[in-house]
């Protein structure tokens, strides 16, 4: 048999979707599993979904053999560990100059460290981001290759056909940048999916809360919005799970979901990224700490004991302008998310001398991953304007959209306050608009207390220097 072109290894739900699609594409693809059961069902589907050219291997020797060199090995299996171990089974058997590509959600430090492993033993090594779920795995992903240049030169022609096509701006995926940039990147456009997320789930609860829609008008929101500015993947599934029926019992599935967000860590790598980096982002923290607040259903339902009574402010609702009203601060808050995502990688690029190219990152994520929508365009051209733009909201155009829709959003903000229902996404975009859009805040005080009680200093607005007060002493002082 002639060789393969690719290797794959790990046949869960995401390998064995982004196999089938690399064999779709028409590259010849070989693949293992350390279950080998997987590696069966993998090739059975192959056959059925069109006699694909997959093919199986039970062991990391002949599968290793089967691909041409120089060998390109995809992996994608769980992050962590089992990345060290299957790299460890397949290396034995993998020559000088073959290529290791991690195609998991890795923390960007561990593909640092398995790079540099690699390169003393003469292999390449790429981190590379997949979003998409199993959908965009099978049909499309964006892919986020980061690591060795060579290494993406030898599999650029695979990459470019297996990514989602998007018609006017082309493949999405690119060379995102040296090191672990590309797990970096993915990383954070997690974070940006759990803001996203967060925000639309707020819009919901505004709108049923305290609009009273049902999950029908719900349905009929969400499609229209669909229709506009917002559109994207995760509204027009949102308008979908709104239209879903129980099967098992009366009403809306919807309905019937436990309200408790379960996670895999990627998040919350984002935030302590922020942190780490000193950029504030305040949304896709409220994003995490939403899901940390859900996960605590028993001491919720007990507080609501505590805590009864009728929040709502009992004020009349003109439903249709909330539902506008709503849009714009979900659109709003969303802009406002973004920029925060964008600033997390700009400055982790600028401490890694990444050299990373934002307005290509927005593009490649307009089609294939979950945070797709046609507001990326939006971004892409914001940074084709300005590759050093300090902050999107500052931006021509996106300061433009922020105006004209403040209005909106502080009314959705005020009445969700005054009605007892908490947007934390929201709540934290408008204060992160309105700290940022503003040239003097009260960190003077912060700054004085802290020059008070322990000596920091403080600097001056009216002349240059470092200066410290003995505020105790004065202040008695002045009293006597
Ligand atoms: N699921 C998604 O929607 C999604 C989306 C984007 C990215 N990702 C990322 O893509 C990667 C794969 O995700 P997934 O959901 O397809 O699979 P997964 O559940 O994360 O991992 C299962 C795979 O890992 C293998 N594995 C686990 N421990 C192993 C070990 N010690 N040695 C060798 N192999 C081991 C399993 O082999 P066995 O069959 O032998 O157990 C199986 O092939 C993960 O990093 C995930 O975070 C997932």
């Amino acid at each position: 048999m002639a060789l393969t072109r690719i290797g794959l290894a790990g046949l869960a739900v995401m390998g064995q979707n982004l196999a089938l699609n690399i064999a779709e594409k028409g590259f010849p693809i070989s693949v293992y599993n350390r279950t080998t059961s997987k590696v069966d069902e993998t090739v059975q589907r192959a056959k059925a979904e069109g006699n694909l050219p997959v093919y199986g291997y039970h062991d990391p020797a002949s599968f290793v053999n089967s691909i041409q060199k120089p060998r390109v090995v995809v992996m994608l299996v769980k992050a962590g560990a089992p990345v060290d171990q299957t790299i460890a089974t397949l290396a034995a058997h993998l020559e000088h100059g073959d290529c290791i590509i991690d195609g998991g959600n890795e923390w960007y430090e561990n593909t640092e460290r398995r790079e540099k492993a690699m390169e003393e033993r003469g292999l390449l090594y790429l981190g590379m981001g997949v979003s998409g779920g199993e959908e965009g795995a099978r049909n499309g992903p964006s892919l986020m290759p980061g690591g060795s240049l060579e290494a993406y030169k030898y599999i650029e022609d695979i990459l470019l056909k297996v990514a989602a096509q998007v018609p006017d701006s082309g493949p999405c995926v690119t060379y995102i940048g040296k090191g672990g940039s590309g797990n970096f990147v993915k990383m954070v456009h997690n974070g940006i999916e759990y803001g996203d997320m967060q925000l639309i789930a707020e819009a919901y609860d505004v709108l049923k809360s305290v609009g009273k829609l049902t999950n029908s008008e719900l349905q009929q929101v969400f499609s229209e919005w669909n229709k506009g500015e917002l559109l994207s993947f995760l509204i027009e599934i949102t308008a979908d799970i709104f239209g879903i029926k129980d099967e098992q019992g009366d009403g809306y599935l919807v309905d019937k979901v436990l309200d408790k967000t379960g996670m895999k860590g990627t998040g919350k790598w984002t935030v302590q990224q922020a942190a780490e980096l000193s950029v504030a982002a305040p949304t896709i923290e409220a994003s995490l700490d939403s899901r940390f607040l859900s996960g605590l259903k028993d001491e919720r339902v007990e507080a609501s004991k505590i805590f009864q009574g009728d929040y709502s402010n009992g004020l009349p609702v003109d439903k249709a302008q909330l539902i506008e009203d709503v849009r714009q601060a979900l659109y709003a808050s969303k802009i406002c998310s973004y920029a925060q995502g964008m600033n997390i990688i700009k400055a982790k690029s600028s401490e890694k001398g990444w050299g990373l190219n934002l307005g290509e990152l927005a593009r490649i994520w307009k089609g294939g991953c979950i945070i797709r929508a046609i507001f990326l365009d939006r971004i892409k051209k914001a940074y084709d304007r300005n590759s050093d733009l300090a902050n999107l909201l500052v931006d021509p155009e996106f300061a433009q959209e922020i105006m004209d829709r403040q209005a909106a959003w502080r009314r959705v903000v005020c009445l969700a306050i005054n009605n007892g229902v908490s947007t934390p996404g929201m709540s934290a975009s408008l204060a992160y608009f309105d700290s940022y859009r503003r040239d003097r805040l009260p960190a003077n005080l912060v700054q004085a207390q802290r020059d008070y009680f322990g000596a920091h200093t403080y600097e001056r607005v009216d002349m240059p220097g470092s200066f410290h007060t003995e505020w105790f002493k004065t202040a008695r002082n002045s009293m006597n």
